[in-house]
């Protein structure tokens, strides 16, 4: 697979076939992730990689708790509601492996850095056959004190990009569209 078929052919993936990924792969995920560029080369992240769907499934469960306190009086989160009450959503899918990129706080654009590698991540396992999808709705229940000190994440770390890796099910993904996006200015020669 060229970069351009990985750019323009991974899907957020929903719905993975009952196996393991091998840790060895998630290492290799986990090297290429670094290749990510970063504001003054800070390479500000560290890694927490879960793979225990029983513990991801008891996480999930809190995050559905934790979300559901957090939407309340914001109306935009309330299409979400349903799910966060429902006892048979995982929000993980489950997957069986989720992948927790943190970042130092310090550093101005951490934000930005660990997004590029969960992009990095994200495009190097569509190249090998998996799927992921970052988890949004986990951000509270991961990111808080307890849970990092639970997983050796210094405090003074936060965390950017939750993503759930999985062998992904041979079925076609749900073709998302992109908008036409504006160009706000182009300025220079012909333009
Ligand atoms: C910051 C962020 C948070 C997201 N959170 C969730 C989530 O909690 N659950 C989920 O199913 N998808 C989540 N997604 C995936 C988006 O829904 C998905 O990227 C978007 O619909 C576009 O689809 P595509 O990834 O297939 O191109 C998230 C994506 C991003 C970038």
């Amino acid at each position: 697979m060229n970069l351009l078929e990985a750019i323009k052919g991974r899907r957020s993936t929903r719905r993975f076939k009952d196996i393991e990924v091998e840790p060895e792969v998630i290492r290799e995920l986990l090297d290429i992730s670094i290749w990510a560029p970063t504001a003054s080369n800070v390479q500000p992240w560290g890694f927490v990689v879960i793979q225990d769907k029983n513990y991801l499934q008891e996480l999930s469960t809190q995050a559905k708790a934790d979300n559901l306190e957090r939407m309340k009086g914001i109306p935009r989160l309330e299409q979400y509601k349903a799910s966060m009450e429902n006892p048979n959503f995982n929000i993980f899918y489950n997957a069986s492996t989720l992948i927790l990129i943190y970042g130092k706080k310090e550093h101005l654009y951490t934000i930005h850095d660990c997004s590029m590698a969960a992009q990095n991540l994200m495009l190097a396992a569509w190249d090998k056959g998996l799927g992921t999808c970052w988890i949004g709705f986990s951000h509270g229940v991961c990111d808080s004190d307890s849970f990092k000190e639970q997983h050796n994440v210094p405090q003074d770390y936060k965390l950017v990009a939750p993503v759930i890796v999985g062998y992904r099910e041979d079925i076609p993904l749900r073709p998302v569209s992109r908008r036409e996006y504006p160009v706000f200015q182009w300025t220079g020669n012909n333009s």
